[in-house]
């Protein structure tokens, strides 16, 4: 049997899941599905993204442990899951030992290629986004609140993994490889990104700043920065430095938001990829987002939508049809309770009802109930 491997993001523990987290997981089923039902052998993989400064604050507001907060999100994100009729695979926690020990074994490997250095760095750093921000961040001179929250000016000693070196050879193969970014305006984004010279990324996030991580192999007094972490879950979940791996590897489909595609997915995992001298992913499918009335969701605009409360009054599959319905992938859509009903009624109800309840009547007065 032919392998398919598919993987979602693994969301933010920080959070409640909410209607983006939904979709994604919902598009990334139904392609699942299509291609079991194609013969293909499946395996399909989402899980937690757990470490890192925002899981550790939201952690320390509520008052519990960073661990006792992951559990609790996980298990409202696995809920959804099971209500929403996701036949997941696997499910990875970035908590999990799993994980921890690939992601420690990868960055002794990188560090004893030279793939790796440390070299003091003073820059400005956003925590709403986990990263030092560069110069090509800002928008009209500066870097939008609204985009990077608070930002410190931070002098600090730290690890910083090569990317320049590989700078014209991602270049050469985005443009080589059409299947590689869909939709294709994205991989534009990437490339027009990549005319700048890009700054060696950060791996590394000193203790006394950030606890709530994978401790390095080659300093205690550092864990590594989330986003390293995190991308890594796509092959340390697929058992990376096994035999198994070869059976996965590389991956058919990244399904991802488009808010994630530059810089993490389109310039540091590939990058990450080839330092391993793994091969490279075939595509990435990049969702757009779910808007209310042309806005972003945001809590502190009470416009987030609970993807369960639709689920449990309309039913999953009701809400499942709505969001592959109403999305053309790769675009933005709009959420409101309106169209919803509207698909809801006249799309259910009266078309496929319809069309439906007309077979039943002709199928039993025609056929004797059975069809033929
Ligand atoms: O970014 N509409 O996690 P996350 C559609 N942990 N999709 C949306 C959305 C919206 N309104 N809001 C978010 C992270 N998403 C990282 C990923 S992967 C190695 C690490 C999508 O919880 C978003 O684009 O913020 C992403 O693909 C996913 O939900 C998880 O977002
Ligand atoms: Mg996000």
């Amino acid at each position: 049997m032919k392998k398919f491997y598919l993987t979602t993001a693994i969301d933010y523990a920080n959070g409640h899941p909410h209607i983006g987290h939904a979709y994604e997981k919902i598009l990334a089923d139904v392609i699942c599905r299509t291609k079991r039902l194609l013969g293909y052998d499946v395996h399909f993989l989402t899980g937690l993204d757990e470490h890192g400064q925002k899981v550790e604050q939201t952690a320390k507001d509520r008052g519990v442990s960073p661990q006792m907060l992951c559990d609790s999100v996980a298990k409202e994100f696995i809920d959804m899951c099971a209500l929403l009729h996701i036949s997941y695979d696997d499910y990875i926690r970035t908590t999990q030992p799993r994980h921890r020990v690939i992601v420690r074994d990868i960055l002794q490997k990188l560090f004893d290629r030279g793939d790796i250095y440390r070299a003091e760095y003073t820059g400005f750093y956003s925590t709403r986004v986990e990263r030092f921000l560069q110069e090509k961040d800002k928008v009209n001179g500066i870097w939008p609140e609204s985009e990077f929250g608070q930002i410190n000016e931070i002098t600090e000693i730290n690890y910083f993994f090569k990317l320049n070196p590989h700078k014209q050879w991602l270049v050469d193969y985005i443009t080589a490889h059409e299947d590689f970014i869909f939709p294709k305006f994205r991989a534009k984004q990437v490339l027009e990104f990549l005319k700048e010279d890009i700054n060696d990324l950060c791996i590394s996030r000193p203790k006394n700043r950030l606890s709530w991580g994978i401790e390095l192999p080659f300093d205690s007094e550092y864990v590594t920065y989330v986003w390293f972490d995190a991308l890594i879950n796509y092959i340390s979940a697929v058992c990376f430095g096994t035999e198994k791996f070869s059976e996965f590897w590389p991956v058919d489909y990244h399904v991802i938001g488009k808010d994630i595609l530059v810089p993490a997915h389109a310039i540091y995992w590939p990058i990450i990829l080839r330092a391993l001298d793994l091969p490279m992913p075939k595509t990435f499918l990049v969702h757009g987002w779910w808007l209310c009335s042309g806005e972003k969701m945001s809590k502190s605009v009470g416009n987030v939508v609970d993807p369960l409360d639709y689920a449990k009054q309309f039913g999953a599959d009701a809400f499942r049809y709505f969001v592959i319905r109403e999305m053309a992938v790769g675009q933005d859509s709009d959420f409101s309770h309106e169209l919803f009903v509207s698909r809801y009624n006249n799309d259910l109800g009266n078309d496929l009802g319809n069309l439906v309840s007309r077979n039943n009547h002709m199928l039993q007065r025609y056929c004797g109930g059975t069809i033929p």
